[in-house]
């Protein structure tokens, strides 16, 4: 089942490194993207054709999404992160060069002005606050919040990308860097710190490449659609509309929060207002991560690969760093056969599924979602072409509770892409070896 001499094998396919230098991908670097040339391949390789449905429940940063679109196919996705989900929708934004030119050059001017933020006094914002450490210097704050309030007096064909630009300059100086799952503060953070007028020059930049990108690369936005929701209720809604080619990459298994990451972005962008907005949207996450109490599953009956692998976790209970996480493994795939399933009403009967997946280890147990998801989604009635590894990872560190059983049992991840046809395949589609 696992083709180890798959063709897109180590080619850098299921990262996002060469996204910063794309034109519309390059608007806001998301780490957890996955390539464009990943994208191209499957439309290639299954032969959709312009006008056809790309559909990706799991839009993120909107690569996938992006990717048809340019290539002429008619999107559809969805998001449940509102800030990842209006990061999709903006890049493929039809504007004007023009228009967001001169737009623009009025957002630039408003930040000059400064004006109190609602975050000033709200968690780690701005000083003072009692953790002694804050994300932007109270000034830089004022001045992105007159350019926020300026947004209102834009053209609504603008707003979005004028509002894309003033986050990502923002963002660009916040006093902590991201670092997988969470924000790192350097040593000498504090004498290092933006001041508004570093705010305006990356503001300046931002906007030349949004500009230059408007103008090369134009799309006309008609055909596209992002909706902000959990793709599992989303699916289970009728359509008439139904895709050619599903590519998708849902949350890994490897207990990493996707709602809590962009914490800044979502109450600067105002997407949430409180910590309770934001615990709505995390409960609607696919249930990949410990940090949300959401509610048990109910189905255990995800195929062999899971029974055995679930025993060995249960078997291992005292080495788990949280004693949950078998009731997460068990959730995690309750939730991606809901997927399947309602992926399988939404395909056409030539339509193909292309699943970018990542192994996780725990207390030195390997979790094979790649292979589990390739048996539940024949059990959900797609027809396995095959899982093609896409490259193996570093060993899983972080997932063992004492250091000596990190040494024991060190498990080499991999990243593969597990792919599925609606109907049974012809023998021309069926591997794809180097
Ligand atoms: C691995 S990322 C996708 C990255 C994407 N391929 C890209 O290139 O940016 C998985 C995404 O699924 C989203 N997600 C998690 N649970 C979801 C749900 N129930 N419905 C829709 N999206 C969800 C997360 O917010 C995250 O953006």
């Amino acid at each position: 089942m696992l083709n180890l001499n798959f063709h897109l094998r180590d080619k850098g396919l299921s990262n996002a490194l060469e996204l910063e230098a794309l034109p519309r991908h390059r608007w806001y670097f998301v780490k957890e993207g996955f390539s464009p040339k990943l994208v191209d391949q499957a439309i290639a390789i299954d032969g959709v054709q312009k006008g056809e449905i790309l559909f990706d429940p799991f839009s993120g940063s909107g690569t996938a999404p992006l990717t048809g679109a340019i290539g002429g196919l008619k999107v559809r996705a969805s998001e449940i992160n509102p800030f990842l989900g209006f990061l999709s929708a903006t890049k493929l934004s039809p504007a004007k060069p023009a228009t967001f030119k001169s737009e623009f050059d009025k957002l630039l001017k408003a930040t000059q002005r400064s004006v109190p933020s609602r975050l000033e006094g709200y968690s780690t914002f701005a000083e003072p606050n009692r953790w002694n450490r804050w994300l932007f210097p109270t000034d830089v704050l004022r001045s992105f919040e007159a350019g926020r309030q300026a947004l209102y007096r834009a053209d609504p064909e603008c707003r979005n990308l004028l509002k894309l630009a003033l986050l990502g300059a923002v963002m660009d100086c916040c006093n902590a860097t991201r670092d997988g799952k969470c924000l790192r503060y350097a040593k000498n953070w504090k004498d290092q710190q933006s001041k508004p007028e570093d705010l305006r020059k990356r503001l300046e930049e931002r906007a030349e490449a949004i500009a230059s990108d408007l103008e090369e690369t134009p799309l006309t936005g008609t055909a596209s659609r992002i909706t902000q929701g959990d793709a599992r209720t989303l699916l289970k809604r009728r359509s008439r509309e139904k895709f050619r080619l599903c590519i998708t990459s849902p949350p890994y298994l490897n207990s990493f929060d996707y709602s809590d990451v962009y914490r800044p972005e979502l109450f600067l962008g105002g997407f949430v207002r409180s910590n309770k907005s934001l615990m709505k949207i995390r409960l609607q996450t696919v249930r990949s991560h410990l940090q949300a109490s959401w509610e048990d599953p109910i189905r255990e009956d995800f195929g062999t690969l899971y029974s055995d692998c679930i025993s060995l976790l249960q078997g291992r209970a005292e080495n788990l760093w949280n004693p949950r996480i078998p009731t997460m493994v068990q959730a995690y795939f309750e939730d991606m056969e809901q997927i399947f399933k309602g992926l399988r009403r939404r395909a056409l009967e030539n339509a193909s599924l292309w699943l970018v997946a990542s192994t996780s280890a725990y207390a030195g147990v390997e979790v094979p979602v790649d292979l589990i998801l390739a048996e539940l989604g024949q059990r959900s009635g797609w027809f396995l072409r095959e899982v093609g590894v896409l490259r193996y990872l570093r060993s899983s560190s972080q997932h063992v509770k004492h250091v000596e059983d990190e040494k024991r049992k060190s498990v080499p991840l991999r990243e593969s892409v597990v792919i599925f046809d609606a109907s049974k395949p012809s023998q021309s589609k069926r591997s794809h070896t180097k």
